[in-house]
């Protein structure tokens, strides 16, 4: 088994990179990153198949992801992830795509980083976030705002990621097109501006009328169903008169409705949806392949594409800069033949070259780049170049973890990723003493990789740190692991604690005497007070106020 590290004396070595300051800015111009954020059986998978349909990436819904019946490219690097036919794996998938609005020489590349879908969320879905400029919130008609959304939501607006909404299965009966949007707005306090309305209720949707400024509509765009929704489904355009013609009170119900929205205020208001107050809404069907097209046109014409990012002194590489990146998601063991280790980059500045040699800013060691491959499911392949806005995975890349940075000739280092709320705890043991010193590198190992956050106390002692997660996922991941790659037999001990708080030394002392309550070393130096619930966290905030007890970031 090769490993990249270090300068490659047999091949490749630094790659002459020739594109101009032009020809980056135009690539990294045409370029959409992406990410779906949803609730599980939103339809995120059934979405993804639709988008690479429109974007002739294959030729049949339903080749990219796969539920029973459907061919599989769920990835399989654990039997963990195959026995709960589950995917915790993110990947990205790339696809070009000419919009309807756009001149015809103008072909955008969209790159879709998956967010692992299941409701056993991990701080990995949260660091996918870290590398996308924006996502679609994609909603369930039926079921409205829930959990999961709102928490991925809650990490966009942290991080200023300007949010397209779509509102799916409206194929299926429903909630009123208008109640959702009161939702949004009132749960989260983002204002819904759609730019498509449903002609039709939930259940029976014949098309989208398509809105203007001030809420008249622009066109009609009227689909016809396929079979089974496995092509594209066939789109009539027409104007209001025709559409009027063709549905009668229905139209006329829309083009009401969407003169309504008007004199709310809910129209598009580009500034706006940078900003992270307003999202444009679209309603579609994912199974039924109607809107897949408006989702693509508008992430096109709207979302914005990749931009440069401040380093940790606060000055900007710019896109057209000497190449740089950032590794958002380490993944290990994808390949169980090979048990290879890859890093996730996303592209900020530059072009990228398969083979070329780069600085590892942590180490300040330098890096050949030479197995270097995008992943999407089970099909990987080899990447010759990449440029900003791009995900590259590195395939052996050992001292890479969340949130370090790669870069040529100008020195960068970027902020690191914030570590999220952990909400699960748990003791790791060694199930035997005698491996305590595989145990030792193993957790510093993982800890360092971010798989899970490790804290320690002086009273439990370095031979039962404590775990910290965003979700119980996270530990598997570590017991599976430990034993697969350090022959350790993990022990695991849920602790019952509920919430982590940021605190300090000064308060340190104060918090171990009180009930439910313990302070945690994190291994960045962090001081974490683990609380058993919050009725006790408020009793302690209310009885002794001076003591430091701050959300972090994500706190549930
Ligand atoms: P997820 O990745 O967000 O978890 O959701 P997924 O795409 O797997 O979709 C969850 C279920 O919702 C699937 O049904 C899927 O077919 C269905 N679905 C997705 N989009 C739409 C839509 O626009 N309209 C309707 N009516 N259904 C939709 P399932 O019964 O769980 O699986 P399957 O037997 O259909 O494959």
């Amino acid at each position: 088994q090769s490993d990249t590290e270090g300068p490659d004396s047999t091949e490749g070595g630094s790659v002459a990179v020739t594109t101009t300051t032009k020809g980056l800015s135009a690539e990294a111009e045409r370029r959409r990153t992406f990410a779906v954020i949803s609730h599980p059986d939103a339809g995120k998978s059934t979405l993804t198949e639709a988008l690479a349909l429109h974007a002739k990436k294959i030729s049949e819904a339903g080749a990219v992801h796969g539920k029973a019946g459907r061919k599989s490219t769920v990835s399989d690097w654990m039997e963990m992830e195959k026995a709960r036919g589950i995917s915790v794996s993110s990947t990205a998938l790339q696809f070009n795509y000419h919009s309807s609005e756009t001149p015809d020489e103008q072909i955008n590349v969209i790159n879709l980083v998956d967010t692992p879908g299941h409701s056993d969320f991990s701080e990995d879905t949260y660091r996918v976030l870290t590398a996308v400029d924006a996502a679609v919130m994609l909603i369930d008609a039926a079921k409205g705002l829930e959990p999961q959304t709102l928490k991925l939501f809650q990490v966009c607006r942290h991080r200023g990621i300007p949010v397209i909404t779509v509102i799916n299965k409206w194929d299926r009966p429903g909630q009123t097109p208008l109640e959702l949007l009161d939702e949004i707005s009132e749960r989260i306090g983002l204002t819904p501006t759609p730019l498509y309305w449903p002609v039709g209720i939930a259940g029976d949707f014949r098309g989208l009328l398509r809105r203007g400024e001030d809420g008249e509509a622009r066109e009609y765009v009227r689909f016809t169903r396929t079979a089974g929704g496995a092509k594209i489904a066939p789109e009539e355009v027409m104007d209001a008169d025709a559409a009027l013609a063709k549905e009668g009170s229905e139209w006329e119900t829309a083009a009401e409705e969407s003169e309504l929205l008007s004199a709310t205020g809910q129209d598009h208001d580009q500034e706006m949806f940078l900003a992270g107050q307003t999202s444009p809404v679209i309603f579609a069907s994912a199974m039924l392949n109607f809107g897949v097209r408006q989702i693509l046109d508008t992430l096109v014409e709207l979302a914005p594409p990749p931009r440069g990012r401040e380093d940790l002194s606060g000055k900007p590489r710019e896109v057209t800069d000497p190449f740089s990146a950032v590794v958002f998601k380490v993944q290990a063991g994808m390949d169980t033949a090979h048990r290879d280790r890859l890093a996730f980059m996303r592209i900020v500045s530059g072009v990228f070259e398969r083979g070329m040699v780069v600085t590892h800013a942590q180490t300040g060691k330098p890096f050949t780049t030479k197995y270097a491959q995008t992943v999407f499911g089970r099909e990987r392949s080899t990447v010759e170049s990449a440029f900003p806005g791009d995900v590259v995975g590195l395939v052996n890349a050992t001292a890479l973890a969340p949130g370090h940075t790669l870069y040529t000739e100008k020195k960068v280092e970027f902020p690191p990723i914030p570590s999220f709320a952990p909400e699960h705890f748990s003791i790791l043991r060694a199930e035997s003493a005698g491996k305590y010193k595989q145990f030792r590198r193993a957790v510093d190992q993982l800890d360092s990789e971010g798989v899970v956050q490790i804290l320690r106390n002086d009273i439990r002692g370095d031979a039962s740190p404590v775990m910290a997660a965003v979700g119980p996922m996270q530990f598997e991941v570590v017991a599976a692991r430990m034993k697969a790659e350090f022959n350790v037999e993990a022990k695991m001990e849920p602790l019952g604690y509920a919430l982590a708080r940021r605190t300090d030394a000064a308060s340190e002392v104060e918090l171990n005497r009180q009930r439910g309550v313990e302070v945690f070393t994190r291994s960045d130096g962090v001081l974490l007070a683990l609380v058993s619930d919050k009725w006790r966290l408020q009793y302690i905030q209310k009885e002794l106020p001076d003591l430091t007890l701050e959300p972090l970031v994500a706190a549930a």
